[in-house]
């Protein structure tokens, strides 16, 4: 039996379906290339954006035929938009093709439920909310084919801060941190399969370990029996709430070799009256601090923030505000998002929302500020040599290989036919863009 996976959405999306991925072949199930092929489609969905739903849903929606045609076909959809109660009923009643619907709880149970339905040939929904910490076991999932050297690993899953936009609190629960234990020994596992970057990921990885105080574990201890794993030479994290991120942190950061020299602590709006009604729990001014914080310890560290336009009552000026504030921030680089409506969030109610048409005008706007601010960080990079992680050949030149600076920016060099994916090498950086770096090897090994 053949399985396909499409997956929308995070990492957290893109690290269970790894999971699936792992679970299916253990029972015997073989993964292929085309939808077509496949004898089990499981589509892994995010709702973080109406954008997100409407491609979800599209992709379900060309299914149709599939299953028209080979009625045998078992459709899955799981993940974030089916853990809504109101789109599992929608997807119930008019996406007759599905056969199970199961929710972020349930991720490691879909293995199970597919055999049942092969036999039963019965519905099956699974959106029910479970804490008995069994999303992902002691499994631990195989690399990545494609990027044998990288690996992802969940630390905490859920989320509790209730940013008022924000649906993932209601699609992903409450937070829970994975025993420290458990990480460990999956990090170590990996590395013996010959992982050498690990991305700890979770929805606020700077609140680990506050849901088990009695076991005296934060994000910076974590961190620290990480780098000390044999094998890993780069971890990388995300995301960081600027609310939660603190000197401790920092500090911890800076003292340790392996950590990324990356920040990403998303900001969402630069005007303090946005923040509020956001939730966010912290001022333009505390973030502004922690930054330059950021800064003295690590002042070869890139930060690169989210930027939400058209919040609803955001005004003009509060608009002008943010682009005030990025002016002063110097990000390395800002991922804009256009706000998005998300029902059952406190947002979603709020009055004055934004037309679509000045939430464009904004992101353009914002956009024409960045993008000169991160060509200019990134030409401050020409003429130092950076250590970067080969990522393979070039997508768009197959004569050139890219990889990745600690700062997580991409970088882009004529090929070097001793070089592999995972190697750790020296570039000098000749030229830069506003998304990447060119350069050569660097010559000089002592730098
Ligand atoms: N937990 C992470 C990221 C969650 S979602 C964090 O807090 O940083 C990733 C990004 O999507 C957010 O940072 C935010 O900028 C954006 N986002 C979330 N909800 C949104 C919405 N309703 N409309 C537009 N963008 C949204
Ligand atoms: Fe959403 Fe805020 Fe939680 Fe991030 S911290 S997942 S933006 S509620
Ligand atoms: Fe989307 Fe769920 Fe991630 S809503 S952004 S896939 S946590």
């Amino acid at each position: 039996m053949y399985y396909y996976i499409k997956t929308f959405g995070c990492q957290m999306n893109e690290n269970d379906s790894g999971l699936i991925s792992t679970l299916l072949k253990s029972n015997g199930y073989l993964p292929c290339a085309t939808p077509d092929a496949a004898d089990i489609i499981i589509v892994n969905t995010c709702c973080v954006r109406q954008s997100a739903e409407n491609r979800a849903l599209g992709f379900i929606g060309s299914l149709k035929s599939l299953k028209e045609a080979r009625p045998e076909l078992i459709i899955a959809v799981c993940g974030c938009m089916s853990q809504q109660s109101d789109t599992a009923e929608i997807l119930q009643k008019k996406y007759r093709q599905v056969g199970i619907i199961t929710g972020t709880f349930a991720t490691a149970l879909l293995p199970q439920y597919i055999e049942d339905y092969a036999t039963t040939g019965q519905r099956i929904i699974d959106i029910e909310a479970r804490y008995d910490h069994k999303e992902i076991g002691n499994i631990c999932p195989e690399p990545n084919e494609q990027q044998a050297y990288r690996a992802q690993v969940n630390i905490n899953f859920g989320c509790n801060n209730f940013c008022s936009y924000c649906i993932v609190p209601y699609v992903r629960g409450r937070e829970r941190s994975r025993d420290p234990q458990e990480i460990i020994n999956q990090i170590s596992c990996l590395a013996a399969c010959g992982v050498k970057e690990v991305q700890l990921l979770g929805q606020n990885v700077n609140s680990y370990g506050k849901d088990m105080p009695e076991a005296g574990w934060d994000f910076a201890r974590l961190l620290e029996q990480i780098n000390q794993i044999t094998g890993i030479e780069r971890i990388r994290y995300m995301t960081s709430h600027p609310r939660d991120f603190n000197r401790r942190l920092a500090e911890t950061i800076a003292a340790l070799p392996k950590v990324c020299r990356h920040f990403h602590l998303p900001v969402q709006s630069g005007c303090d009256r946005l923040l509020t009604l956001m939730n966010r729990g912290y001022t333009t001014k505390a973030y502004l601090d922690k930054l330059a914080m950021i800064r003295q310890l690590t002042p070869d560290a890139a930060v690169t923030s989210d930027i939400i336009v058209g919040f609803p009552g955001e005004t003009e000026e509060d608009f002008q505000q943010t682009l005030g504030f990025i002016q002063q921030a110097r990000f390395d680089a800002v991922y804009t998002f256009i706000y998005s409506q998300r029902s059952g969030t406190k947002a979603a109610e709020m009055p004055h929302q934004i037309s679509a048409e000045i939430k464009n005008l904004r992101l353009q706007q914002l956009m024409a500020v960045q993008n000169p601010i991160s060509l200019a960080r990134n030409e401050e990079l020409v003429g130092t040599v950076q250590e970067i992680m080969v990522d393979g050949i070039s997508k768009n030149n197959t004569v050139m290989m890219s990889g990745r600076t600690s700062g997580n920016k991409i970088v882009v060099f004529p090929k070097s036919e001793g070089l592999k994916a995972g190697d750790l090498v020296k570039i000098s950086i000749t030229a830069a863009g506003t998304w990447n770096l060119s350069g050569a090897i660097s010559e000089n090994i002592d730098s």
